[in-house]
């Protein structure tokens, strides 16, 4: 699929962004109250998310990151999700959140939080900053949610189409 000649069009500014996040962080801080999170941001497109939020908490926090196969240059799902990269630090008996950037089918999170309850959190969440509900194939608890969008492919603030698009700092459908 050729996407070069796609336009833009502005779906989620950097200040609407902020203001999801603020509101996401004070849910945590006051959730959080005496421990010490760790957030686990899922490689790639969660990196810009996860350095904002990380910094809009008003708590110590440790950060590491999980790597799950994904779409490649294709749009669609492969639909059989992997870990490439494994959790660096020890998260037996921790309060982990895991930090997606958007979920789509759900199918990469739901075997991300499979295989990180296996190594025995104390407890786990879910925060997402996109809740995107078209093509949703399993039943998923998103715990702190950013926006929910109902469709389209969305690129900016850390999302790509072909590795392109993620510094972009608001989020974009691309639309022909
Ligand atoms: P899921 O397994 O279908 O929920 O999709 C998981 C991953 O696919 C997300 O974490 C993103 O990295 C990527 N993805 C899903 N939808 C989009 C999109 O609209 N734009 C860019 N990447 C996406
Ligand atoms: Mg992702």
């Amino acid at each position: 699929m050729s996407k070069q000649n796609y336009k833009l069009e502005i779906v989620l500014s950097g200040q609407e962004i902020d203001q999801s996040i603020n509101r996401i962080s004070a849910k945590i801080s006051e959730d959080y109250k005496n421990a010490k999170p760790i957030l686990i941001g899922v490689l790639k497109g969660a990196f810009i998310f996860l350095a904002d939020l990380s910094r809009s908490l008003d708590m110590p926090v440790e950060i590491d990151f999980i790597g799950a196969s994904s779409y490649g240059d294709k749009a669609q799902s492969s639909g059989k999700p992997k870990v490439t990269k494994e959790i660096g630090i020890n998260v037996s008996g921790q309060d982990v959140i895991v930090v997606e950037d958007i979920i789509d089918t759900g199918l990469t999170t739901s075997m991300i939080m499979r295989h990180i309850e296996t190594l025995g959190p104390k407890s786990l969440k879910l925060c997402a900053l996109i809740d995107k509900r078209e093509r949703r194939q399993t039943d998923i608890k998103i715990d702190y949610a950013g926006n929910i969008i109902q469709e389209g492919f969305l690129v900016g603030y850390g999302l790509d189409f072909n590795e392109k698009y993620r510094n972009l700092p608001g989020i974009y459908k691309l639309e022909p």
